[in-house]
């Protein structure tokens, strides 16, 4: 979807989306035509039985007086405050109205008078976001169908005052970069397995070269001379070699950069152990954790983020086979330590040990997160509302849930704890990787990886409910969501990167 901003006054045909204020306020774009049209705008929210609340649309066919074909007025507002995420949702909603309206192009009025906390080049640059976000699907395996033509809004063009058109021009290659972030991310994960296998995500990596990323590919062999066993052990059950890819974003210079961890399993079928066929498809978007990295990296260096941020990801596929591991097998991992591997479809946490290992020796990151599609136990207690958040650290911890609730990508502490580590002991090795039976089955991943990380601060997000949606949520249709994305790029910007023009 095209955002196209102008000074210049609405058009006069087409469809024409009007911002309203709560309890029928009128922005002055809406009084202009509701003058024009001898009150038509006022009696048409009259008519709607109490005021439109935020994120509903009113919409006036053939308005009479007016020339457009139809227009729909947008209420925006919340009793309790606008937040920028609240605007992005109603930018979502309107991108649903368009498409079941099949408009594929369609003109917002400036909001401009209303009662709202943000500048007006800055709501109107959140809806179009919005609109964005919730417009795109995963459809090039589709052929259109002539009995369901594509209703898709295609572009958006924002009419805004002078001053205001130019601050949104000044403000748009960032939000762009946010949303192609996003959306490379959702684009990797919505990939069936046969697709992108680890070679072809490895190199699908090196597309962030063009933006200015470093990447570099290190190949079984390599992996093999670094010693990261247990990484191996995933992979050696697939035809399909593994590989770990390091990307670096330098917008800055930094003492130390921040570090991203991606879990890359291209799909899980757990192996010797493997999982029920019911819904195993599913796991194709076990690599999601991978996908959030990529996309996070995309969004800073399309934006030219003022940050040094590196993302590693350790991309596998987790198959059963004569060449597989075993239930039983012991690995010595990189950092030396042995594990014993009782279920073969605890994987992440074995693919993870080692990347994060890795990750924290050779970058001495200021901090680090990894993300990971890691246990069913964390969708057992939260859901799909929320991601788990594992932290080593109070001041990282407070950081990411807060650019949660700012971007809408929910987090809930989780906790970690010697009394946990208990949980994955083994009795033949350092380390089991499952804990016990039906017993904080999240934690106990995390605690697992914790024992790679070697005190850096760090934290782990199980995106396994968050990374895939089977509902519709106002920003994003139902699939892969590219959770993490919005959520890491806020984190950089407010507490990675240095104060400047860009971003
Ligand atoms: N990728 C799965 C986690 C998962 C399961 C995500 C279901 C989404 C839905 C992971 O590799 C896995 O299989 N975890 C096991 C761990 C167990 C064997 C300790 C799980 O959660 O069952
Ligand atoms: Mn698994
Ligand atoms: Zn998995």
């Amino acid at each position: 979807m095209r955002v196209e901003i102008t000074a210049a006054p609405v058009p006069e045909t087409g469809v024409l989306v009007v911002p309203v204020g709560r309890e029928g306020a009128l922005s002055t774009a809406a009084a202009a035509l509701d003058a024009r049209s001898g009150g038509l705008l006022r009696r048409a929210l009259a008519a709607t039985g109490g005021p439109p609340k935020h994120g509903e649309l009113v919409e006036l066919l053939l308005p009479a007086g007016l020339p457009q074909e139809r227009i729909l007025l947008l209420a925006l507002g919340k009793p309790e405050g606008t937040r920028l995420l609240d605007l992005e949702e109603a930018g979502g909603a309107l991108a649903q109205r368009l498409a079941a309206l099949r408009s594929a192009r369609a003109h917002l009025a400036s909001p401009a008078g209303l009662d709202l906390p943000e500048p007006p080049a800055r709501v109107a640059l959140a809806l179009a976001t919005g609109c964005r976000l919730r417009a795109w699907r995963f459809t090039k395996y589709q052929h259109e169908r002539p009995d369901e033509p594509k209703g898709r809004i295609e572009e958006l063009v924002l009419h805004l005052e002078e001053e205001a058109a130019e601050a949104a021009r000044a403000a748009l290659p960032g939000e762009a970069a946010r949303v192609a972030g996003v959306l490379e991310a959702r684009e990797l994960v919505s990939e069936p397995a046969n697709v992108l296998d680890p070679p072809t995500f490895a190199q699908a990596c090196r597309r962030l070269e063009r933006l200015g990323v470093e990447v570099e590919i290190l190949d079984k062999d390599r992996l093999e001379a670094l010693g990261m066993r247990a990484l191996l052990a995933v992979a050696q059950g697939s035809a399909k070699p593994p590989f770990v890819v390091v990307m670096r974003w330098r917008g800055a210079a930094r003492e130390k950069p921040l570090a991203l961890v991606g879990k890359g399993v291209c799909f899980d079928t757990g192996g010797i152990s493997i999982k029920p066929a019911q819904g195993m498809e599913e796991m194709k978007f076990d690599m999601a954790g991978a996908a959030a990295v990529v996309g996070t990296l995309h969004a800073l260096a399309a934006r030219k983020a003022r940050a040094d941020v590196v993302g590693v990801v350790g991309l596998v596929e987790n198959m059963p086979s004569g060449t597989a591991q075993r239930p039983g097998d012991i690995v010595r991992a990189m950092s030396g330590k042995t594990i014993e591997v009782i279920n073969t479809d605890a994987e992440g946490r074995l693919v993870l040990a080692d990347v994060c290992w890795y990750t924290q020796d050779r970058f001495a990151p200021e901090a680090m997160i990894d993300l990971a599609t890691l246990t069913g136990a964390c969708i057992v207690a939260l859901g799909h509302e929320r991601a788990g958040l594992f932290a080593s650290d109070e001041r990282l911890a407070g950081r990411l849930l807060a650019a949660g609730e700012a971007t809408g990508e929910l987090l809930w502490r989780l906790p970690l704890g010697k009394a946990y580590e208990q949980h994955i002991k083994s009795e033949v090795a350092d380390f089991k990787n499952v804990g016990r039976a039906r017993e904080a089955g999240a934690t106990a991943g995390a605690v697992f990886i914790q024992q790679f990380t070697n005190g850096v601060p760090w934290a782990h997000l199980d995106i396994a409910g968050t990374a895939w949606t089977s509902r519709d949520l106002p920003l994003c249709a139902k699939g892969a969501t590219g959770f993490g994305v919005r959520l890491l790029d806020r984190l950089v910007a407010e507490h990675h990167e240095e104060p400047g023009p860009v971003g």
